[in-house]
C-alpha cells in the first residue's frame, strides 16, 4: 500500500456517499508491462496485482461500495504462454486459499463468474469452498471473473432457454431481459455502475458485454500494480462528474 493509500481509509470528502457506484468492476490491465520496465519477469506484475486487488476490495468496503468485479482471466487468456497460464491458475489457487479466513472477517462474499468446469480440479475445489462458505456474507459482493468470456456466457444463456423452451417449460413470448438475466454467471448481482480500466487500454474486451450497456467507462494510463487508493479516488470523482442520461432526456 502506499503513503497515499494509507490517507484514505475514509470516503474522501468531496465524494458524495449518495451517489457511489453499488457495483465497479475492474479489468486489471498493464501487469506483465508494469514488470518489464522493472526489469521483473511478467509473473511478478501479477503478483504485485494481487496486493493492489486486495487494497482495493478493502477500499470499496471501507468506503462504501456494496460490489467489486475482477477481469482475472477470460477465455482468450489460455493463448497466453503455458508457464504464465500455469503461474496464474497455481496463484488463484494460493491466494484463495491464503485469503480465505481474512474474507470471512471482512464480511467479502466472494463468487467465481465463468466457465469453471475447464478450470484445473484443484482450483475449482477451492472455489467451490469458498464459494460456499463465504455465501451468507453481505459486507461486500466480490466477483472474480475467471475463463469468462461475454460472448461464451450470451451463448451459454441461449442455449439454456432454449432448452427449456423444446422441453416446454416455456414460451419463446416468455424470454425477457429479466428471464435472459436468470440465465447470466452473475445472475443476483446488479450491473456494473463503473468499469475501470488500467493501463490506457480503450477497449471491453468481451467483459460483461450485457452487463455493462450503461457502465459509465473509466480509463487510466497507471498500470495495474501502481492502481492505488488515490487513483481510485480520481475515478470515482470522474463518475461523480457524469450525466448519467441512460437514454433520456432530463
Ligand atoms: C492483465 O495484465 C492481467 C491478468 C490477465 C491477470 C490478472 C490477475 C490477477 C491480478 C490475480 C487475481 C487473483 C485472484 C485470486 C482474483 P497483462 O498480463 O495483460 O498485462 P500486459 O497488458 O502489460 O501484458
Amino acid at each position: 500500500m502506499t503513503a497515499n493509500s494509507t490517507l484514505l481509509r475514509e470516503l474522501p470528502a468531496d465524494l458524495d456517499r449518495e451517489r457511489l457506484p453499488r457495483h465497479v468492476a475492474v479489468i486489471m490491465d498493464g501487469n506483465g508491462r508494469w514488470a518489464k520496465r522493472q526489469g521483473l519477469p511478467r509473473i511478478m506484475g501479477h503478483r504485485r496485482g494481487v496486493d493492489t486487488l486486495k487494497d482495493m476490495l478493502r477500499c470499496c468496503k471501507d468506503w462504501g461500495i456494496k460490489a467489486l468485479t475482477a477481469y482475472a482471466f477470460s477465455t482468450e487468456n489460455w493463448g497466453r504462454p503455458l508457464e504464465e497460464v500455469d503461474f496464474l491458475m497455481t496463484l488463484f489457487e494460493r491466494v484463495l486459499r491464503q485469503e480465505l479466513r481474512e474474507m470471512m472477517a471482512e464480511d467479502v462474499r466472494i463468487r467465481f463468474v465463468g466457465n469453471l468446469s475447464a478450470l484445473p480440479p484443484s482450483l475449482r475445489a477451492e472455489i467451490e469452498r469458498s464459494m460456499i462458505e463465504t455465501q451468507h456474507n453481505q459486507g461486500i459482493e466480490f466477483s472474480v471473473a475467471t475463463n469468462y468470456g461475454g460472448r461464451q456466457e450470451i451463448v451459454q444463456a441461449c442455449r439454456a432457454i432454449a432448452t427449456q423452451v423444446q422441453q416446454g417449460l416455456i414460451q419463446p413470448e416468455d424470454i425477457d431481459e429479466s428471464l435472459f438475466e436468470q440465465h447470466l454467471y452473475t445472475r443476483g448481482v446488479c450491473d456494473p455502475d463503473l468499469l475501470i480500466r488500467t493501463s490506457g487500454e480503450m477497449r471491453i474486451s468481451n467483459f460483461l458485454l450485457w452487463q455493462m450497456a450503461y457502465a459509465e467507462i473509466y480509463i487510466t494510463d497507471t498500470m495495474w500494480p501502481d492502481f492505488d487508493r488515490a487513483e481510485f479516488h480520481r475515478a470515482l470523482c470522474a463518475y461523480q462528474q457524469r450525466d448519467r442520461r441512460f437514454g433520456r432526456v432530463k
